[in-house]
């Protein structure tokens, strides 16, 4: 059978399709069909060359000719809607037109809801299991060794590490996460009740900065420079006030010396955490500089490879949607991390600075379970992709 017979017979994608095609580059146009409020709030986003075009399903309805013509006939168009119907009835149009289109099957929340794992390390004595939320640019992980297993920053939808964990034959033993999250919901708290291992954090961000009140979850607090074993891995933490006054960083290393750093939102792989989410962004941007041009350096080496729990964009990501980079290779390509003075640095920060969500405030107070939403708010809260990130750092 020729290609284009093949294409045509396509009616419809899933998520995990989706994505294979997105870190590929090979879905290079979506006509994205809901209203243009639902579209400016969150869209589905790919590497750079990915084109997304929204015109209205009721657009179709009452212009049909116009709406088409929106559609570059040459491509593969993806349509999306929010749950399935209008796309597909979108796609239809296209079809009888002759354009190759297909929809996505289950809409929109499907990609917003998908998770992806992939073995990021492999050794004999370990490994570190990547755990992404692409819609979201949320990244997490599992690390393995001799049995134990410790959670590094899990996301709301905690089965996902159960089972990790679980094929492995592993235990937990160490949930930890890198800060108080304010873009997404942590699933630390609920995974330390379901399995038993504690829950850590550090006990400056066990206060919500902007109400002052103190967490009222259970959780074990940690300490700069304390230390823990993960089956042959030694964890190191190292505090990393900034982003927020309680962020630390994780080291681990290996029985051989190798070590990989988890860094929460201290360092991204083009940018690095806000510092201006607890409300005083001035205070806390010289106390950024401190951790990231001090304190951290000096219990890294050019070859730690660095894990960053959010990205901005896929392109971030190396073909195979693992996203880490070397110390070394951040020092030459993060702007972020290039030398400045602190004035300099403040100065820069400053003027960075993107929108602040209002919900970031709420989504506090859930991770110090000073809230509990239910299912649909907490959907709500977390409703399109982090902005952890500064922007044009
Ligand atoms: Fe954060």
């Amino acid at each position: 059978m020729a290609l284009a017979e093949i294409k045509a017979k396509i009616t419809s994608i899933n998520a995990e399709e989706l994505y294979a095609a997105l870190l590929e580059g090979r879905q290079r146009f979506i006509l994205d069909v809901r209203n243009a409020d639902d579209f400016g709030r969150w869209k589905v986003e790919g590497r750079a060359a990915l084109q997304t075009v929204n015109v209205p399903y009721f657009d179709f309805i009452e212009e049909e000719e116009a709406s088409v013509a929106q559609v570059p006939a040459a491509e593969d168009v993806l349509v999306v809607c929010a749950k399935e119907g209008s796309s597909e009835f979108v796609a239809d149009i296209l079809k009888e037109r002759d354009v190759n289109a297909y929809h996505l099957g289950g809409g929109i929340v499907t990609w917003g809801d998908l998770y992806d794992v992939r073995a990021a390390v492999v050794t004999d004595y370990g490994r570190i299991v990547q755990i992404a939320r692409p819609a979201r640019g949320d990244l997490s992980f599992v690390v393995i060794s001799d049995g134990e297993a410790a959670l590094i920053d899990p996301l709301r939808h905690v089965q996902h590490y159960l089972d990790v964990v679980n094929a492995a034959g592993a235990k937990v033993t160490h949930i930890f996460d890198t800060h108080a999250h304010a873009d997404h919901i942590s699933g630390g708290p609920e995974l330390a009740r379901l399995t038993g291992a504690p829950y850590f954090m550090h006990p400056y961000d066990a206060i919500h900065p902007i109400d002052m009140l103190p967490a009222t979850l259970p959780y074990t607090y940690l300490s700069d420079g304390q230390t823990f074993r993960v089956g042959q891995f030694t964890v190191k933490v190292i505090w990393y006030p900034g982003h927020t006054l309680g962020q630390v960083n994780y080291l681990f290393t290996g029985p051989t010396g190798e070590t990989f750093l988890f860094s929460g939102d201290g360092i991204f792989l083009r940018s690095f955490g806000r510092p201006d989410l607890g409300g005083q962004a001035a205070a806390w941007t010289p106390i950024l500089y401190e951790s990231m041009f001090a304190r951290l350096p000096r219990h890294l080496n050019d070859d730690t490879l660095v894990f960053p729990s959010h990205f901005s964009t896929l392109d971030e990501g190396d073909a195979g949607g693992i996203f880490t980079a070397t110390y070394g290779w951040l020092k030459q390509n993060n702007d972020g991390l290039k030398p400045r003075s602190k004035a300099e640095f403040t100065a820069f920060v400053l003027s960075h600075l993107p929108f602040f969500p209002p919900e970031y405030v709420e989504i506090k107070r859930v991770n110090a379970g000073l809230v509990q939403p239910d299912e649909d708010k907490a959907s709500e809260l977390e409703l399109g992709k982090n902005i952890c990130a500064l922007s044009g750092a």
